[in-house]
């Protein structure tokens, strides 16, 4: 997608006469590593893709705002009086969270908008397209009808709680953060709680992020991502009678393994174990990508898939298979699930020598072992949102 060609779609879905729309992108993301530690106030280290949402947006006449998308046939034209409800389960109600929650803040659009969406990542693999389409409608309000009075620290929390209370997912913040904040060949080193935040170089010399989409359909991934947060809370409960503590991201793994006993459900201690280690996983891959070790960066993740397995039980067979079969190639470093598990992608770290043939037998494996064809995406690693033109 390029701002000429959906220039092109909007002229075709609404009429040429009038300004010319100014056209937003916000891209998706991919976490390297960090997983399930956003809302328990850890770190994360996701980077920002190439990948994203453009937007053409034009005021307009009426007192109503259009939307359409390229990528779905649903279209709906609402009165700006009628803004603030929800539309089934459309994917309009991504963009309507974000107007509903500006609105609390006090920026309401008082003209008409024609808005045209273009996704190129694919839905529903994990890779953010949700907090994509939520953020390029927050920059662009902003922008228009805000006077720019949020940072985009500000418009990330302000898309997580669209995300939250419009669509009812009870995300942490990172994606949000990684598709607003993001830099290109750069990963974002976040510690969930404060939300200081360190843009750290992506020195891939040699080597390529490739992200595998297990093409598996995500079920109840909503639900079972709710429940694995309040396994969380339940955890910092049962550490609490012994130590006070806010969240799990306070703990070390030191002073977790001292205290653990004192949560008597086995699974909810398992889940515990995850988010402690795999915090101290995040800090010391950054780490080991500062001193260029990337082989331990990859040995890092490798261990944080097998603790999202193991202890947090939020792969599934096609995830640990794709896995699996990533790392028996040669000139892999490492490879783990990517966001929130169910489904959806792993990313791997894979000598540039090797994508070859890593995309070619991975995906015979695969689809002999699954019955799915995966597919492959040489992840190029871009800026945050932002208006092209
Ligand atoms: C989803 C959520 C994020 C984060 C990841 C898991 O992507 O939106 O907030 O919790 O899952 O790390």
């Amino acid at each position: 997608m390029t701002s000429e060609i959906i220039t092109t779609e909007f002229y075709k879905k609404y009429s040429e006469s009038g300004e010319s729309p100014r056209i937003f992108f916000s891209p998706g993301r991919v976490n390297l590593i960090g997983e399930h530690t956003d809302y328990n106030g850890g770190y994360v280290f996701p980077c920002a893709l190439t990948y994203g949402t453009y937007m053409a947006a034009r005021i307009s006449s009426t007192k109503t705002i259009k939307f359409a998308s390229l990528n779905f046939d649903f279209t709906i034209e609402i009165p700006l009086s009628e803004l603030h409800n929800k539309v089934g389960n459309e994917w309009v109600n991504y963009p309507l969270g974000v107007f509903n929650e500006f609105k609390k803040t006090g920026v309401d659009p008082d003209r008409g908008i024609e808005l045209l969406f273009s996704g190129d990542i694919p839905n529903g693999a994990g890779l953010s397209s949700s907090a994509s389409i939520e953020t390029v409608t927050g920059f662009f309000i902003n922008k228009v009808f805000g006077n720019d009075k949020l940072n985009l620290e500000e418009l990330a929390l302000l898309c997580q709680r669209a995300e939250n209370k419009f669509i009812g997912v009870n995300c942490g913040i990172m994606d949000q953060f990684a598709v607003s904040v993001g830099k290109k060949d750069h990963a974002i080193f976040l510690n969930c709680d404060t939300l200081d935040h360190e843009l750290v170089p992506l020195k891939l010399d040699g080597l390529k992020l490739v992200i595998s989409n297990t093409n598996k359909k995500r079920q109840l991934a909503d639900s079972k991502y709710n429940e694995r947060r309040g396994e969380c809370e339940q955890a910092v409960k049962y550490l609490n009678k012994v130590k006070k503590v806010k969240n799990l991201g306070e703990l070390s793994l030191d002073e977790f393994n001292e205290i653990s006993a004192h949560i008597p459900d086995e699974v909810i201690r398992k889940r515990a174990l995850h988010v402690v280690s795999e915090d101290q996983r995040c800090v010391e891959a950054v780490d080991a990508l500062k001193k260029g070790d990337m082989v331990r960066f990859g040995v890092l993740m490798n261990e944080s898939h097998d603790s999202l397995r193991d202890d947090y039980e939020v792969t599934g067979t096609e995830l640990d298979i794709l896995v699996e079969e990533a790392r028996n190639i040669k000139g892999v470093l490492g490879s783990r699930m990517t966001g929130a598990g169910f489904g959806g992608c792993t990313v791997s770290l894979v000598r540039e020598e090797a994508v070859d043939i890593f995309i070619e037998k991975t995906g015979k494996k695969y689809e002999q072992r699954t019955g799915l064809k995966p597919d492959f995406y040489v992840a190029d690693v871009g800026d945050g949102v932002k208006e092209i033109q």
